[in-house]
């Protein structure tokens, strides 16, 4: 079986370092890991007017900052097929054929959707589109058979829903050969990389709170956020022992800090276990761990920087990287949605058999 990668996200802002953390960088090394034979990065702009459908521009702006976040965080168009969700048409009529498949109630268990129906206080009244983007992402996840799909914690409801949806598919259309492949999500290892909290200390970072620091932020920028951020509201003075729980520059390090950055840029401990057991002990201030903080995020975020600056000299090239993707996975989808429409029975005039059988039938043989 082929190794299949399929992931994206909504263009509704810039990308920021939980996006990173939580996804993006798995997927540069899983490109560069050379164990996949297709790699599928998909901007869900079509998923993203489910709950913005007001605001059509804010997507249409948010399309070519997602894509430049894409290619300076490493994510190569030679190696991975980067397009955009719209433009592939055959995943609308997969998510109407999957419609079949799943229930309302169904659809209201699915937690992420719960959530984000009050978050947006769609409560009183939910748009269809809005409710049924998990068959959506259905579509998307199995128009290229993707196996595996990197995301987020909070994606897991989706992937789950998407193996009910081809379970069922194949059990009622394909029972003897399979058409749709059941993917497996990847999520992050580390707690503090499956939901990094904003600057602010807040559980999530998200643009609506202005705790986000993003991909694109100077790196004059990503200081000033890092120097004010939230530590430890009981760590007055250098001498007072810290604490570690919900203390968000220690979260930060547990995602960013390998041992090999302490050589370089705070030598006076071997690793971060070090560090914290000196925090927690008293005598180490907030500033210094800040500092160090930031040493680590500009080492990562500086080659992001550096290529964005290069890819921002020529955006035409961008739309074109983003149209030959967007070419090359309306291929795939075809392919897929004319299986599926065979495993369906509605496949009238492909199936020669069929004429022949009617006509049979009705000359009474
Ligand atoms: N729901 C994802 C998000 O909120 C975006 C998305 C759409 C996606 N389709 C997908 C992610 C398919 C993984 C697989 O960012």
């Amino acid at each position: 079986m082929s190794n299949i990668i399929l992931t994206g996200d909504r263009p509704t802002g810039r990308l920021h370092i939980g996006h990173y953390v939580g996804s993006l960088r798995r997927r540069v090394e899983l490109q560069n890991s050379g164990e996949y034979d297709k790699i599928y990065i998909m901007i869900a702009d079509a998923q993203a007017l489910t709950d913005n459908m007001d605001n059509p521009e804010k997507v249409r702006q948010n399309i070519i900052e997602v894509a430049l976040d894409y290619v300076s965080a490493g994510l190569d168009p030679a190696k991975s097929t980067l397009f955009i969700q719209s433009q592939i048409s055959e995943l609308t009529e997969l998510t109407f054929y999957y419609m079949n498949l799943v229930t309302v109630s169904r659809l209201q268990r699915n937690p992420t959707v719960k959530s984000e129906i009050q978050l947006r206080n769609f409560e009183a009244s939910i748009p269809v589109g809005f409710f049924t983007y998990p068959i959506s992402q259905a579509a998307d996840i199995t128009f290229c058979k993707a196996n595996v799909v990197p995301v987020g914690e909070d994606q897991l409801p989706m992937i789950e829903q998407t193996k009910e949806i081809v379970h069922k598919f194949n059990a009622i259309y394909a029972p003897d050969t399979p058409v749709l492949v059941e993917p497996k999500a990847l999520i992050p290892e580390a707690e503090a990389c499956k939901r990094l909290p904003g600057t602010d200390g807040k559980a999530k970072m998200s643009k609506s709170l202005g705790n986000c620091i993003y991909l694109a932020d100077s790196a004059d920028e990503v200081r000033t956020k890092i120097m004010s951020m939230y530590t430890d509201p009981l760590h007055l003075q250098v001498s007072d022992p810290g604490h570690l729980e919900g203390n968000t520059v220690f979260t930060y390090l547990d995602a960013f800090a390998r041992d090999e950055h302490f050589e370089r840029y705070c030598p006076d401990y071997a690793n971060l276990d070090e560090m914290k057991a000196h925090y927690t002990k008293g005598g180490l201030g907030d500033v210094k761990v800040k500092k160090f903080l930031n040493n680590v995020i500009q080492e990562e975020l500086e080659p992001i920087r550096v290529r964005r600056a290069a890819y921002e000299k020529d955006i035409p090239e961008i739309y074109n990287i983003l149209k030959r993707g967007s070419d090359a996975a309306r291929e795939v989808a075809a392919q897929t949605l004319s299986e599926v429409k065979q495993a369906m029975k509605i496949d009238y005039f492909e199936d020669m058999e069929l004429i022949r059988e009617q006509s049979a039938r009705y000359k009474g043989l």
